[in-house]
């Protein structure tokens, strides 16, 4: 959150104050004042400064956020209790919630193509639970990820009414269903929304053409994961979110990357499905690359879950792909446009003798493995730029761009020169450009 700086300048008297509860009340008590043992204090605290022209309160309040991020299966099995009581924090509140004193209530927001795929399995995990439920299928396209389509559920929610502290709102879908949904434990139907947009506190919609303009950062209360959907999803879809998975492993995880170069055509013929029968070492190469995209994810989030600090690995591909990807669409999916920006960059690392040719060479081959795109040609040096300039604007004056500094290994760069990003672009062209019938 903010950060707090206590400003005591000579003519300045600042008094901390503790919260202290008296009865119903809160009541500020100053810092030393003897509360005794039993009272009740809380972690916030007010700082009253008097200043020349007048008293000026400062209010710290550590809010703690804490949600699960399960790996499960057989969740929509109607035995399978996880969907209705996996949220609660608490065994004793997950015990009243199956002993519940009125009728359970969920509203679930589904992508349509789900939807059409485990519709009746979705409807028959609420009706054997004796839950009454809403299920609102959504076309959750990246088209329709608007404030528009935002609206239309919250009018929808309104209308079913639910309790917000006792009945959470359930989305289930991709990464564009669960950013629009946005408050709630989302049950991921992607790959990439596995690993990526359901693990961290980041919603959004698209607004005035540009990519996620409007949102929020909250954590849901809990997200489920379970890899028997990823059966489902297009091949396409598959490597899209082998590109998230990737920017993990290039920022900080040679393993993961290793195994992507190694058993990136084995995850994508068999969809990440453990069987290990049938898919002998490629099944275990499933869950052992999702554990290491989450948890590399994970340790990257947690400690700047507000963005406070902007120098943030994870956003390496994604400082020229937003632009590319809303100018195109919809010809590239998210993962595709992150993979274009990656490749760029790993040219730019090249350049400014970060990595090594083969090290180069090597990421662009298990680009290609994964069934990615390298290059496109509506990437052009003046996206990269004014992709660049923006950047600048909101991260506080300086690029703060990621680059890989070897095989699992980045850092953050604010000086790269002009001659390195224009060199990097032609080297870029002239080896992986595909010529373009016009
Ligand atoms: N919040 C974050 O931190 C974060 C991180 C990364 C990406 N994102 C966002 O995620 C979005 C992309 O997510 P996505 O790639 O999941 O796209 P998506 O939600 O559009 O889903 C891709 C397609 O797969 C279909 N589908 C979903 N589950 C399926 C299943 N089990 N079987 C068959 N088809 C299925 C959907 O209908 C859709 O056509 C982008 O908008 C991106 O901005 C958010
Ligand atoms: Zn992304």
């Amino acid at each position: 959150m903010g950060k707090f700086h206590l400003l005591n300048s000579s003519k300045e008297k600042t008094t901390e104050y503790k919260l202290v509860r008296v009865k119903s009340a809160w009541t500020c008590k100053e810092k030393h004042s003897h509360t005794g043992p039993k009272a009740c204090v809380s972690a916030a605290k007010i700082y009253e400064s008097l200043t020349d022209k007048g008293t000026c309160w400062t209010v710290v309040t550590p809010i703690i956020f804490s949600y699960k991020v399960t790996e499960t299966h057989g969740l929509l099995d109607p035995c399978n209790s996880t969907l209705l009581t996996g949220h609660t924090h608490e065994p004793q509140q997950a015990d009243t919630l199956r002993i519940p004193t009125k009728p359970i209530r969920r509203f679930v927001v589904v992508d349509q193509e789900v939807y059409r795929i485990y519709g009746t399995q979705i409807s028959t995990y609420f009706e054997s639970n004796n839950v009454t439920c809403k299920i609102l299928a959504l076309p959750t396209t990246e088209e329709n990820k608007s404030m528009e389509m935002a609206l239309k559920i919250l009018e929808e929610l309104n209308s079913f009414t639910i309790d917000r502290r006792t009945e959470p709102v359930i989305a289930i879908g991709g990464g564009v269903c669960l950013d629009i949904v946005a408050w709630l434990p989302p049950l991921p139907t992607t790959l990439l929304s596995y690993i990526d947009a359901s693990v961290g506190a980041k919603t959004g919609v698209n607004f005035a053409n540009c990519k996620n303009k409007i949102g929020a950062y909250i954590p849901p209360v809990a997200t489920y994961l379970d890899l028997s959907f990823i059966k489902t999803i297009p091949r396409r879809h598959i490597s899209n979110g082998l590109a998230e998975m990737l920017k993990m492993a290039l920022m900080k995880h040679k393993e993961l990357f290793e195994l992507l170069e190694k058993h990136g055509q084995h995850l994508l013929e068999s969809k990440f499905q453990s069987d290990s029968n049938v898919f002998g070492q490629s099944s275990q190469s499933a869950s052992r690359s999702t554990r290491l995209a989450i948890i590399t994810m994970l340790e990257e989030l947690a400690p700047n879950l507000w963005e406070d600090d902007l120098d943030r690995l994870v956003d390496f591909g994604h400082l020229v792909s937003p632009a590319l990807e809303m100018r195109v669409l919809p010809s590239l999916l998210h993962g595709e446009a992150v993979n274009i920006d990656m490749a760029y960059m790993v040219y730019v690392s090249r350049e400014s003798g970060l990595l090594t040719d083969e090290e180069k060479n090597r990421i662009i081959s298990c680009m290609v493995g994964l069934e990615l795109p390298v290059w496109h040609q509506a990437c052009t040096m003046e996206l990269i730029q004014s992709s660049l300039q923006d950047r600048l604007k909101h991260s506080g004056g300086l690029v703060r761009m990621p680059l890989p500094v070897g095989l699992g290994q980045a850092e953050i760069f604010n000086n790269t020169s002009y001659e390195i990003l224009n060199s990097a672009y032609e080297k870029w062209c002239n080896e992986l450009s595909i010529p373009v019938d016009v």
